[in-house]
C-alpha cells in the first residue's frame, strides 16, 4: 500500500518541501505588510508566542494525523474521529478556495518576471511606475487568465511527477535557490541610504508609533487577531497540508525535530522577507511605504527597483523570481491535498496509477474559479462580488473576488479548522492518541506541553482569532 501510495525519498526532501509550502507570499508579501500595520515590533513579538504554543503544536499534530493513519485529511479525520469527521471536508475546501487567488497572485509575479526581463534586455530601466503598471495588469483580465493558466501548468507538472520525482525533486532544487536569491535582496536592500530607519521600525519597540509611523499602536487584540491568521497561513496550518505531506512521512523520522525545523525555517524567512522589503521600501519612499499594504509587493517595490537604474531591472528579476519559486512550492502542497484525497479514494476501490488524470483535473477545477479572480482583477473591471456591501457593514474585506475568496477560507475556514481540530485532539480522541504517533519514548515535558496547549492554548487562542477576525470583517469594533 505504502508503495503505491508513494513516499518521500529522504527525510531532507520531506523538510523541504513541508519548507516549500510553508514559505510562500504569506512570508514574502502578508508578513512585511502586516508587521508594518500593525505596529511592527509588538506584533513581531505576539507572531513569535503564538508560533511557539499555537503553531508548533498544530504542526506536530497533524503530522502525526497524517502519519498515523497514512491517509490524506478527509481519510485521516475520518479514522480519527466518527463526531470530527466532516471537519475534513473543511479542510480540503480551504486549499481549493485559497488556490483561487493564490494561483492569480503567481500569475502577476510571471507578469512582473517578464517586465523586469524584457526591461533588463531592452529598456535598460522600468518604462512604468509600479501603480501604472499595476493598473494596467489589473485591467487586462485576457493578460491575467493566460498567465493564471501558465501558473497552473507549471504547478500541474510538478504535482504530476508524483511525491518525490515531482514535489520532492522540485523543492530540493527550488528552496536553496529562493533563500540564495533572498540574501541578495537582503544586502541590496541593508545598503539602501535610509534603510536603517526600516529596521528601527520592524525592531525596536514603540519606535513605529515614535516616528510617526503610525497614529496609535493598535489594540492587543487585534493585533492577535491579525498574528494568528498569518501565522496559520504561513505555516500552512489548518488546511490539510501538513497532515497530506505527513501521510508520506517515514515512520522512522520525528515529528517533533521535523516541527521544530520547519516552524523555525519558516519564521526565519518571513524575518528575512520582512528585511528586504521594508527597509528597501522606507528608504526610498518614507515610513508610508511599510504600510501600504497589499500594495507594498507589486507597486512600492516595483518602484523601487525602477528608483536603481540600470541595475533594478536586474533586482526586479531575481526578487519576482524568488516570490514566484516561492507561491509554486505552495501551491502545489494545496493541490497535493484535493488530489491525494482522489487518490486515496481510487485505492480504496483497488484502482491506482491514476495520479495523472487527478491532478489534472483538481488543476482544472482551480483554473476555472482563479479564472474569475483573474478577470476580476482586484475588482477594477468592475465585476459583481458576493456579499458586497451588504447591509452596509461587510465593506473592505469584500471589495473584490480575491477578498471575499480570501476570508472564506483564510478568514473563517482556517481558524475555525484549527479551532475544531484542537478540540477534536484535546477533548474527544484525547492528545496521547497523536502523542503516541509524535514520541513513542513517552517524554514527560511533550507530554505536558502538547496536552496543556491542544486543550487549553490553542482552542483559546483560535476563538479569539475567529471573534477578530469576525470583528474586522463586520466592522463591529468589538476590540
Ligand atoms: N504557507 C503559504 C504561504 O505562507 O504563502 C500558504 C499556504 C500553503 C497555506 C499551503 C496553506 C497551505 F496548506
Amino acid at each position: 500500500m505504502k508503495e503505491e501510495r508513494g513516499s518521500w525519498g529522504s527525510n531532507i526532501g520531506f523538510l523541504l518541501a513541508a519548507i516549500g509550502s510553508a514559505v510562500g507570499l504569506g512570508n514574502i508579501w502578508g508578513f512585511p505588510y502586516k508587521m508594518g500595520k500593525s505596529g511592527g515590533f509588538t506584533f513581531l513579538i505576539v507572531y513569535l508566542l503564538l508560533a511557539i504554543f499555537v503553531g508548533f503544536v498544530i504542526m506536530m499534530g497533524e503530522l502525526a494525523m497524517g502519519r498515523k493513519t497514512g491517509k490524506g485529511t478527509i481519510g485521516a479525520y475520518h479514522d480519527l474521529s466518527k463526531k470530527f469527521k466532516w471537519v475534513g471536508w473543511l479542510a480540503v475546501f480551504s486549499p481549493f478556495v485559497i488556490m483561487s487567488f493564490y494561483s492569480v497572485l503567481g500569475a502577476y509575479c510571471i507578469e512582473y518576471l517578464a517586465l523586469n526581463l524584457s526591461n533588463l534586455a531592452f529598456a535598460g530601466g522600468a518604462i512604468m511606475t509600479g501603480s501604472d503598471l499595476f493598473v494596467a495588469m489589473l485591467t487586462n483580465p485576457f493578460g491575467a487568465v493566460i498567465f493564471t493558466l501558465l501558473f497552473m501548468v507549471i504547478c500541474y507538472l510538478i504535482n504530476r511527477g508524483g511525491i518525490a520525482s515531482g514535489i520532492e525533486k522540485f523543492n530540493k532544487v527550488g528552496m536553496p535557490a529562493l533563500f540564495v536569491m533572498l540574501v541578495i535582496i537582503i544586502i541590496r536592500s541593508l545598503t539602501l541610504p535610509g534603510a536603517v530607519e526600516g529596521l528601527k521600525f520592524m525592531f525596536v519597540p514603540g519606535y513605529a508609533v515614535e516616528a510617526g509611523f503610525i497614529e496609535e499602536a493598535p489594540g492587543f487584540l487585534t493585533v492577535l487577531a491579525t498574528a494568528g491568521g498569518q501565522m496559520f497561513f504561513s505555516l500552512s496550518l489548518a488546511m490539510g497540508a501538513m497532515i497530506t505531506y505527513g501521510s508520506y512521512l517515514s515512520k522512522k523520522e520525528s515529528l517533533v525535530k521535523n516541527s521544530v525545523i520547519i516552524v523555525i525555517a519558516d519564521t526565519i524567512v518571513a524575518l528575512m522577507a520582512g528585511i528586504a522589503v521594508i527597509p528597501a521600501a522606507v528608504a526610498t519612499y518614507g515610513p508610508s511605504a511599510a504600510l501600504s499594504g497589499p500594495k507594498l509587493l507589486f507597486i512600492t517595490l516595483q518602484d523601487v527597483f525602477s528608483a536603481m537604474g540600470t541595475v533594478g531591472p536586474l533586482f526586479g528579476v531575481v526578487f519576482y523570481l524568488l516570490v514566484l519559486l516561492a507561491a509554486i512550492s505552495s501551491a502545489i502542497s494545496l493541490i497535493e491535498v484535493i488530489s491525494t484525497f482522489f487518490m486515496d479514494r481510487a485505492a480504496a476501490k483497488g484502482k491506482t496509477g491514476k495520479r495523472g488524470k487527478i491532478v489534472f483535473w483538481t488543476c482544472l477545477a482551480i483554473m476555472v474559479e482563479a479564472a474569475v479572480v483573474a478577470i476580476d482583477g482586484l475588482g477594477a473591471n468592475g465585476m459583481w462580488v458576493p456579499f458586497q456591501n451588504a447591509f452596509g457593514i461587510i465593506g473592505e474585506f469584500n471589495d473584490c473576488w480575491l477578498d471575499f475568496m480570501d476570508t472564506l477560507s483564510e478568514g473563517i475556514a482556517m481558524p475555525l479548522g484549527a479551532l475544531l481540530m484542537s478540540i477534536m485532539v484535546g477533548w474527544e480522541i484525547k492528545p496521547k492518541t497523536l502523542l503516541e504517533e509524535i514520541d513513542p519514548s513517552g517524554k514527560k515535558w511533550l507530554r505536558v506541553f502538547f496536552s496543556a496547549c491542544m486543550k487549553v492554548v490553542v482552542p483559546i487562542g483560535m476563538l479569539l482569532v475567529l471573534v477578530g477576525q469576525i470583528d474586522t470583517f463586520f466592522h463591529l469594533n468589538i476590540f
